[in-house]
């Protein structure tokens, strides 16, 4: 009691001393990162100390200036000047203009332009997730391996630009024919959050461009100067081409930005990432006015290890889904199911494996592991490991605060928790892997589905039938469902989005392309006679 009572009070020292740090100074030119030697490649993208954060073929912004940090080091990086509502205004009208001259490009010219867009981000490929990991936090690698996502997605997006078309159906009436005809929505507005700062904006900009569709992206305040950096890229290549530049609108700014597009019957389709307590309130309003919505939401994702697995996959799997990108992925595996045989030494070996993870500067080629993004998630982290102990579960690994400067907390084990304990049942957007025992495939696939969120799930086992049961209706209910691998790190091939309350969309390959386009059934009489479906005579 007594310990318990000191580790409290620890934390509320701990967690004041978080809050006062999150009160900023005022950030001065002369101590801004993009000022410093070597940091000189920021430049290199085009920005500067205090940067325009609205573009619609011509760059500006009237609204509030916001310095982003360095989640490593808190240090100021440079400003962006956010959109005003005026600015938002100006550029809806601007892109809704634009999108009149794009709807008339054929879709393999379009093809090309993304192409070029893809060719243009590959050559800053370096800089740009160096970006990434200065202003997010997550290791160069990840940050260059999601800049290669939009990358990916842009040739697939070249491929797809010559292959999206309708069928010609068997009409049922002599001398008629029924085809599909598909058209671009119009304006898609695409709200991205600070996690995937670039992949994300990638997969819906691609996609949205080959159909024939203008985009306005409002990216996370905390990662405005990846939305610029990546908008000028874009934006070149259209100038480049006499594409007008409105067709990839940026538009910087909070909420009040997020609020005027949900409820803005302009933007034909809205394609939200965020958190799913936003998104029910995006989805509410913009159902409010009929409009289309796209939603990647929260997941709460399991890995399961049955007592056949391949342990050399399964520690590497769940150390990378876990602890990689410190556990901010939508797709991180939050829940380590194992089958009670195999329970205590699979911890001991991931325990192991956690205290190889080379902590450091995110920056740094060796680093495997670095901050949160803010000292908000480090203060859900520190309340989600103190509910963790409350319910009764065990800090088997982590559960602390690193002092040294940043947003760094460890990676965290937690066993002894019920599959049903209402923390594991909640979406902390850090580093916690909650592992938890159970008995027959029947009773844990009931688990993996228990939850409100439906994004990723894997499973670890040789046993074919039980693959193929995990697979099939009474198995995972997610919309990423794997076998053997870890349950982050989707290709950009597939249909990438979750059900239930990760909220239904699906974005980047496979057919998505179709949530970007309105679908219409037509029917054509090339006879001279008039026949009704369904054989009605009406005369
Ligand atoms: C997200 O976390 O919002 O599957 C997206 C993955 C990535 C995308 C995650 N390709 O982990």
């Amino acid at each position: 009691m007594l310990q318990l009572s000191f580790a409290l009070s620890r934390h509320v020292l701990l967690r004041k001393r978080i809050l006062a740090s999150c009160k900023r100074p005022a950030a001065f030119m002369s101590t801004l990162l993009i000022n410093q030697p070597q940091y000189a490649w920021l430049k290199d993208l085009g920005l500067k100390e205090e940067n325009e954060g609205v573009y619609n073929g011509i760059w500006g912004g009237r609204g509030e200036l916001v310095t982003t940090y360095c989640p490593a080091n808190d240090e100021p990086i440079a400003s962006v000047r956010q959109a005003s509502l005026e600015d938002y205004e100006e550029t809806i009208k601007k892109a809704k203009e634009a999108w009149k001259i794009w709807a008339d490009v054929p879709a393999p010219k379009r093809g090309e332009i993304v192409r070029q867009i893809g060719d243009a981000l590959r050559k800053k490929i370096k800089d740009l997730g160096s970006l990434v990991s200065l202003e997010m936090g997550k290791i160069f690698v990840e940050g260059v391996g999601e800049v290669q996502e939009y990358v990916d997605v842009c040739d697939y997006a070249v491929g797809l630009s010559r292959m999206i078309g309708g069928p010609v159906l068997p009409s049922e009436r002599p001398g008629h024919a029924l085809i599909e005809q598909w058209n671009p929505v119009g304006l898609v507005g695409i709200i991205t959050a600070f996690n995937f700062p670039v992949a994300v904006y990638g997969w819906n900009n691609a996609i949205a461009m080959i159909c024939g569709n203008a985009c306005l992206w409002k990216g996370a305040p905390t990662t405005s100067l990846i939305s610029v950096a990546v908008t000028k890229i874009v934006a070149k290549v259209l100038e480049d081409n006499k594409v007008p530049g409105a067709v990839c609108s940026l538009i910087c700014g909070g909420a009040d930005i997020g609020t005027a597009m949900a409820r803005d019957e302009r933007v034909d389709l809205l394609s939200f990432t965020g958190s799913t307590k936003v998104g029910k309130q995006v989805a509410l309003m913009v159902q409010e006015r009929f409009g289309r919505s796209l939603l990647e939401l929260g997941g709460n994702n399991a890995i399961v290890v049955f007592e056949d697995a391949d342990l050399n996959l399964v520690i590497p799997s769940a150390l990378f889904a876990a602890v990689g990108t410190a556990g901010q992925r939508c797709t991180s595996a939050r829940r380590l199911f194992l089958h009670e045989s195999i329970h205590d030494e699979v911890v001991e070996k991931l325990a192991k494996a956690y205290a190889q993870v080379r902590i450091g500067d995110p920056w740094d080629s060796t680093t495997l592991y670095g901050p949160l993004h803010t000292k908000q998630a480090v203060m859900m982290f520190l309340d989600a490991v103190e509910q963790a102990e409350q319910q009764g579960g065990s800090v088997v690994y982590g559960g602390k605060v690193l002092n040294r400067p940043g947003n760094y907390v460890e990676p965290t084990i937690v066993t002894g928790l019920p599959h049903n304990a209402s923390i594991v049942h909640t979406e902390t957007f850090a580093p916690i892997l909650y592992v938890l025992k159970f008995k027959t495939e029947e009773e844990v696939f009931a688990w993996n589905n228990e939850v409100k969120q439906g994004l990723s799930s894997s499973i670890f086992t040789k046993d074919l039938g039980r693959i193929f049961r995990w697979l099939g209706p009474k198995g995972s209910d997610c919309g990423v469902v794997n076998v053997n691998i870890p349950t982050s790190g989707a290709e950009i091939g597939g249909a990438f989005g979750g059900e239930k309350h990760t909220g239904g969309g699906r974005e980047s390959g496979s057919d998505s392309w179709k949530l970007y386009m309105r679908r219409s059934t037509c029917t054509i009489n090339y006879s001279k006679d008039l026949p009704l479906a369904q054989g009605i005579k009406f005369q």
